[in-house]
């Protein structure tokens, strides 16, 4: 087996608090533990299309970020090497430069890389590999939606902001007997939507895993007013399908679904005009992916971090870390990846929110 001496490391896709942290374990393992170099790769894979954006990373570069939220390598989400897009003078093109990132990969002396990211990332490490770069994988994503890992680091921290929103909003809403919204993030899974809120105590959670109308959402809401509460808090995740019937209202009113506007006004104006109630909405996106990491998700990247140069020292390439059952576990990224983890509508989760009385927005 040939020695390992050097080692690079990036992130890619979305940023997630505890990226630095997962840098910082791996860092120190790589020096204190195997004496290897590591190589921070900037903006994704950036870093090995110019490598001269590239750098060692050595224990003072990694101290002090353990509390602070984004990464200091950067990131970017349209960085794929294969299919780079390029803007010249307003003419979009796309180049391939995988070639140049193996070349630059071998000319920086790298036996491997750590590839932090989602789905789409550990896709570009597994067809680096295929050209020669030795990669290991560490799954990142605040909507914790990988079936491969019990838990996704960030999303913890996630939680946090999106509990103290609702907690904060209770008030607000009692006071002014309103409805009010809040949006998390969850582009394809309602855990965030779930997990705060059922920790916020709200009333209603729409999520993109249990269709709902507003004719049910509005005679929950009348119900509790019967029962002298007259506000009510809605937690919403982002990817939840708009019912037809709105976004035909809002082509009719609009011509077509204007852009930008957020799924939680569609789904306020839509109850408002069905309730005849004062409806408000606070769409918290990105405060959800910013900012230092919870305790839990230090722990967690902390471990990750570690486990994927342990991984590095075994020669366990093509495989990501992941938690199962509590514990550190190596999978392969082929068959981690592009497997969705769900909210299930008839889960344990989903139940023990329904017996204290959250509704879903079902018929
Ligand atoms: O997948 C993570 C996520 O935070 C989603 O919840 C959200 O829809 C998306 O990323 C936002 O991405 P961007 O920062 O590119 O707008």
């Amino acid at each position: 087996m040939a020695e390992i001496r050097k080692i690079g490391i990036c992130t890619g896709g979305g940023d997630c608090p505890g990226l630095n942290a997962v840098i910082r374990g791996a860092v120190k393992t790589a020096i204190l533990k195997y004496r290897y170099e590591v190589i921070g790769i900037r903006d994704g894979f950036d870093g090995l299309i110019w490598p001269e954006k590239s750098r060692p990373l050595l224990l003072n570069d990694v101290s002090g970020i353990l509390p602070r939220g984004g990464t200091i390598l950067g990131t970017t989400n349209r960085g794929n090497p294969f299919a780079y897009r390029i803007n010249h003078e307003g003419q979009e093109s796309v180049r391939d430069f995988s070639g140049e990132v193996i070349k630059n990969a071998k000319a920086l002396g790298l036996d491997a890389l750590i590839v932090i990211g989602g789905d789409g990332t550990q896709k570009i490490g597994l067809d680096l590999a295929a050209k020669g770069l030795p990669v290991v994988g560490v799954p990142k994503t605040i909507d914790n939606d990988l079936s491969a890992t019990d838990v996704t680091f960030g999303f913890d921290s996630a939680i946090h902001v999106a509990t103290d929103a609702i907690d904060r909003i209770h008030t607000t809403a009692e006071s002014h007997h309103r409805i009010m919204i809040v949006e998390v993030m969850g582009r394809d899974a309602g855990w965030i939507a779930l997990h705060a809120g059922i920790a916020g105590g709200a009333h209603i959670i729409l999520v993109p895993e249990i269709p709902f109308s507003i004719e049910s959402v509005c005679s929950y809401i009348s119900q509790r007013s019967i029962f002298g509460k007259k506000y009510t808090i809605i937690s919403l995740a982002e990817g939840i399908t708009v019912p037809e019937e709105i976004r035909q209202d809002c082509i009719r009113r609009y011509g077509s679904i204007p852009k930008g506007i957020s799924v939680g006004n569609l789904i306020g104006e839509a109850i408002a005009s069905e309730s005849g109630k004062e409806v408000r909405v606070t769409v918290l996106g990105h405060t959800q992916r910013g900012g230092s990491p919870s305790p839990y998700d230090r722990i967690l990247s902390t471990r990750f971090g570690v486990a994927a140069v342990d991984l590095i020292a075994q020669r366990g390439f093509l495989k990501m870390v992941a938690l199962r059952g509590g514990r550190i576990e190596f999978v392969d990224i082929a068959e981690a990846i592009g497997k969705m983890k769900a909210v299930d509508p008839k889960g344990e989760l989903v139940n023990t929110a329904r017996s204290v009385g959250i509704h879903f927005g079902e018929e």
